[in-house]
Formats: structure tokens, sequence, C-alpha cells
């Protein structure tokens, strides 16, 4: 059992557009979690806008900190360590951040850890179930990534595909722009999709040969295109949509084309991989269509799926504490020198300790 005085991580994100802090205790426990998000500042200009992003950060960060400290009632000498997403994200939101980490760290004396934001969704799940240990597989999909990775121990990953071109939320977003729904596009689609038909044309799927790499800008283009000729057909009829398919079909249709392929990918890596376990975590994790189906997939296989819970699907900084706790035990460690860094890759954490060659990662 964790004592819940001990062990204490102050986790930090700022990768994006939510400023957030959390106080977790031995990497399962939060204490406290704030998140300030910035949703409705970006939502009329339909995405996020980094000069705004950077400026709420700055903004919200001191305050938000403070909140967690208070709600958690602990104070910055009952903290072991700082744990800071260093990157990827939108280098002047994760500046902020970072400075802030660094702040408190050489204020403190306390140890800096430095975390990759995938290790922040992969450790969401550690916070849903308490007994999921690694190895295993996981699908991190968010507004920024769709990537495959091996989790063989807390802190070592590697990656085995990734998005060629746009993320499955970026193409989320981009479709509930494109049909005027607004911002944040994937909840919207989800809500406009429910009993729609989700074959209503067809829509493609596209896999690379030998590769777990993924590409949704084929997809994407396929349903703008779609949606045009929808249209045309719509004021033919002199209605909002046509009869052939309304607008909850047409997000139905969409939904379950992304859907398709991040589940087929994912049952073809645990396949080849052999993994009896899989996590599923970032923001698109949070799409009800998704949890289904890959459940589905996850009990003709025989295979463990763990998803955290909704609120720490999309960005939170508990999952930073979580996966901060297992850093800091790693030894992995930051000087004040520490910069973000907005195209921080998964695999390639080494430099980050004293003694850990490159290649223990790879
Ligand atoms: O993980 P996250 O908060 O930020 C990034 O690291 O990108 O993910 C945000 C993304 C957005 O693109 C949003 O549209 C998508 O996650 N998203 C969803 C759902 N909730 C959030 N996509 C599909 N279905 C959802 N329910
Ligand atoms: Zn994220």
């Amino acid at each position: 059992m964790t004592d819940i005085n001990r062990q204490l991580i102050l986790g930090i994100e700022t990768s994006c557009d939510e400023t957030a802090a959390a106080i977790v205790a031995g990497g399962r426990i939060i204490l406290s979690s704030v998140v300030a998000s910035q949703i409705d500042l970006h939502s009329e200009y339909g995405g996020v806008v980094p000069e705004i992003a950077s400026r709420e950060h700055v903004k919200s960060i001191l305050p938000v900190i403070d909140r967690a400290l208070k709600d958690a009632d602990k104070a910055l000498g009952d903290l072991d360590a700082i744990a800071v997403t260093y990157g990827p994200g939108l280098v002047g939101a994760l500046l902020v951040g970072v400075s802030a980490a660094k702040g408190l760290a050489a204020a403190t004396g306390l140890p800096l850890v430095p975390l990759h934001h995938l290790e922040g969704h992969i450790a969401s799940a550690y916070l849903a179930d308490q007994t999921l240990e690694p190895p295993f597989l996981c699908l991190i999909v968010s507004g920024g990534h769709a990537t495959l990775a091996e989790v063989s121990d807390y802190t070592t990953f590697r990656v085995l595909g990734r998005t060629r071109d746009d993320a499955p939320g970026e193409a989320f977003d981009k479709i509930a722009r494109t049909i005027g729904l607004g911002y944040p596009g994937g909840p919207l689609i989800e809500q406009a999709a429910q009993g729609g038909n989700r074959e209503a044309f067809p829509l493609p799927m596209t896999r690379f040969p030998d590769s777990f790499d993924f590409s949704f800008s084929g997809v994407k283009t396929a349903a703008i295109n779609q949606y045009r000729k929808l249209m045309q057909q719509a004021d033919r009829e002199g209605s909002k949509w046509p009869t052939c398919c309304s607008e909850k079909d047409f997000a139905a249709t969409f939904q379950e084309a992304i859907v398709r392929t991040l589940v087929s990918h994912t049952a073809d890596a645990l396949k080849d991989t052999g993994y009896r376990s899989l996590v599923l975590g970032g923001g698109v994790s949070a799409n009800q269509r998704l949890r289904e189906a890959m459940s589905v997939m996850a009990e003709e296989q025989g295979i463990r799926l763990t998803v955290p819970s909704l609120v720490h699907c999309t960005d939170n900084a508990a999952m930073i504490g979580a996966a901060g706790y297992y850093a800091w035990k790693s030894g992995r460690r930051a000087g004040l020198d520490l910069n973000a860094d907005p195209m921080a890759e998964l695999d390639e954490l080494a430099s980050f300790y004293e003694n850990r060659d490159q290649n223990d990662e790879n």
C-alpha cells in the first residue's frame, strides 16, 4: 500500500492548451489535480492559437500550481520531486511549464524530472488500474499523436508506429470544423454520430507495407470531398443535408473509419509482438465508440485492456505526476539548463540518465 504522505511528485503540464498541475503519491494516488482549460479562448478560431496559449499559460501557471498544493494540503517542502513535460508540444507553451518547474527546483533544491508528454498519457492508465504493470503495448491517440509503442518497463519505450501526417484528433477537429460543429471536434463528432449509420459511404483506410505507421490525411480529404458532394445534393433537395446521408450518418461514418483503422493496426501489432496487455490513452481515447470497438477486439483475442478514466484521457497533470514518479525512481534528472523540446521523441530519453546507454532504450 502506498503511503500517501511519501513519494510525492508535483506534475506540471503545459504542452498545448491546458495549464495543469497535480500532486500524485507513489505514482498511483492523486492528491490533487487542477486543469485550467483554454478551450473557450481557442474555439472561436477553430483550433489552438499558439501565441494565445503561451500567454494564458503565463497567467495561469502559478495560481494552478498553488491550487494543486492547497487542494492536496501540502507545501513545497513536502514534495520529493518536480516533474514537468518538456516536449513534444508547442514550444512557447512548453517553455512556461519548464520555466516554472526550473524556478521551483532552484528555489527548493528538489530534483527536476523531465517527462515526455506521451509518457504521461501512458501513465494515465496506472491511475485507472492500480494493478497494471508493464510490459504492455500502448496506443496513444490525440490531437497531435497516433503512436503505437512497446512499454517494456516503466521508463523504457520503443515506438512501433506513428502517424506520417495528421493525428486522429486533428482529423476529427478538421471534419468538425468543415461541417460547422465547432472545436474541439472529437467530442462534437462523437455526439453528432449518436444513432447514425456507420457505413453511409465508403472511406479509405491507409496501411503501409511492413510498418505500423498511420496516415489520416487520405481519410480526411475523402470525407471533405464527400461532404462537398452531399452539400450539392442537399442544395438540389433544398434541405440542410440530403436524404441519403444526414449529419449523424456523416459523423458516424467518419468516426467509424478512424476507429476501424486504429483497431485494425493495434490488433496486428498485438499479434506481431505477442503482448497480452494493451493500454489506450490520449484525448481521442475518450471516444466511446473507439473504447467499445477496442474492447471487443481485446476480448476476442484474450488481451487485457486498460483505458484511462475520461478525465485523464485529455491533457492533465495527474498523468505527469504518475509518470514522473517512475522516472524519478529510475534516476532520470534534468539540470537547470533543461529546455523545451517541441520534437522530443519517446524513445530518446537516455540522455537524462547519468549511466544509461542510449541503446538501453532501443
Ligand atoms: O490528449 P489531448 O487532450 O491533447 C493532445 O495531446 O493533443 O487530445 C485532444 C484531442 C482533440 O483533437 C480532441 O478533438 C480529441 O482529442 N478528442 C476526441 C474526444 N475527446 C477529445 N476525439 C474523439 N472523440 C472524443 N470523445
Ligand atoms: Zn496530450
